[in-house]
């Protein structure tokens, strides 16, 4: 089998499930040679990449979490940004920013969702025919912009300039948008400095975080707070809308599933969530760096080398999942790894679940049908990957779901005003 994952056109073709089938069942710790580097180990096992997650005494992210990054970039912002720092740092951070995605603060963003959602779809369904990853995209960038109480007139500049930060034509044009989207947080801190209100960055501005000196804590800088706003909105927006086009694909190639969704209608929804997750995986692998010699499956790591942890693999591991090439909407127990696992699990994952979940709810409350009106195209990218066009015609929706929608709208603009 030839192995290259390295290999941006495989990723297009979305063609590289079958070389990760390889690598399970022949080389499941595999030396992967570079052209232009110095290589790297592709574990491709559930339980090696579980493992390797957990052990954060060998393992680092401060080198650089994903293949293909900057060097010079990450160092930049190592132990300062959540993704690419290790203790004590990254729990330090993590400590202020998980706060505002709990539980109890995403009960409030609750009805917020759902009205991104209703109105995203409401006006996919009204076109008719459109590139779903339009609709898609919006999801995640309105919900983060609300999040961040950011000004409506930037939000659609700033979703672009997201995307051009990661899949821009080359380095220049992807460092540029970057250095863009740090300025505007940085603009954005000052300006909530002096008029603070209650949203995600005011919030963080007034945190403390704990030091290395015993008993002393300081505010965040306004560098911490910057780059830590650019990972958010990152975070956000380059993997949920691909989770929620994913998902209408997954529906529309898999008819009786989409079925099974309708019959069982909203309880079966949590399940089906967190199997379109699983099957969607947009965060291809991650990147550890080993800080001492260790054995992964009985091969020899040693310190320095990188090695590569590919959840889509993982995901599509038969030791684990029984049927792991099907999309079962009822899939139950579902221990997918698409948040990753360990200490840097997604701080965003309750909110990307609640985001799938309005999406699905919404789509069996309206009843529209999908078909295909072109071939799906994938983004050339082994990092953050999924759709990049999905061409659809929404159908419907049924007079009977027509009923049922404006009677939900009517209850949900009678709760907004109790509210
Ligand atoms: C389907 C949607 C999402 C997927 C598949 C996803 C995937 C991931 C994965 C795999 C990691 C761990 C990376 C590593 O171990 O090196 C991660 C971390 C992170 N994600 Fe997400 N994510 C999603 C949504 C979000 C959202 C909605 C946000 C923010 C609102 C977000 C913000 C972050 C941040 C800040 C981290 C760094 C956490 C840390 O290092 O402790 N993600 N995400």
């Amino acid at each position: 089998m030839r192995v290259n994952l390295t290999d941006r056109e495989l990723f297009a073709r979305n063609d590289f499930w079958g070389v990760l089938a390889w690598l399970r069942d022949n080389d499941p710790v595999y030396w992967h040679a570079e052209p232009d580097g110095p290589g790297f180990w592709v574990i491709s096992r559930y339980d090696d990449i579980v493992r390797s997650y957990l052990d954060h005494e060998s393992f680092s992210s401060r080198y650089g979490m994903r293949l293909g990054s900057n060097p010079a970039a990450v160092s930049a912002v190592a132990q300062r940004m959540l993704i690419v720092s290790d203790p004590p740092s990254h729990t330090q951070l993590k400590r202020v920013l998980a706060k505002a995605f709990s539980t109890a603060e995403l009960a409030h963003l609750e009805q917020l969702v759902r009205t991104v959602v209703h109105t995203v779809l409401a006006d996919a369904v009204a076109s008719a025919e459109l590139d779903f990853l339009d609709a898609a995209k919006r999801i995640p960038n309105y919900v983060v912009c609300m999040l961040m109480d950011i000004p409506r007139s930037d939000w659609e500049w700033l979703g672009d300039i997201t995307v051009e930060a990661f899949e821009g034509a080359d380095d220049q044009a992807r460092s540029t948008a970057h250095g863009e989207i740090f300025l505007y947080f940085t603009e954005l801190v000052a300006e909530r400095r002096k008029n603070p209100g209650e949203d995600f960055v005011s919030r963080i501005a007034r945190e403390h975080k704990a030091t290395d000196f015993p008993g002393q804590c300081h505010p965040l800088s306004d560098e911490e707070i910057a780059v830590n706003c650019n990972g958010v909105l990152a975070g956000a927006n380059e993997t949920t809308r691909y989770s929620i086009a994913g998902g209408l694909l997954a529906l529309i190639e898999n008819p009786e599933q989409w079925a099974a969704l309708r019959n069982a209608g909203a309880p079966a929804v949590p399940r089906a969530v967190d199997e379109v997750l699983r099957w969607t995986v947009p965060a291809v692998h991650a990147l550890r760096t080993a800080l001492r010699p260790v054995r992964i499956g009985g091969v020899r790591i040693a310190v320095g080398d990188r090695v590569t942890l590919w959840n889509a693999s993982a995901n599509r591991d038969e030791s684990v999942f029984a049927d792991a090439g099907r999309f079962l909407v009822h899939r139950f127990p579902n221990r997918h790894v698409t948040f990753g696992a360990g200490r840097h699990l997604c701080l965003g994952a309750r909110l990307a679940r609640l985001e799938l979940a309005a999406f699905l709810e919404e789509l069996i409350e309206c009843g529209v049908d999908a078909e295909l009106l072109d071939a799906p195209r994938f983004t050339a990218s082994n990092f953050t990957w999924g759709l990049r066009s999905l061409p659809v015609r929404l159908v419907g929706p049924t007079p009977r779901h027509r009923r049922r929608s404006r009677q939900s709208d009517d209850r949900r603009r009678s709760r907004q005003s109790d509210g």
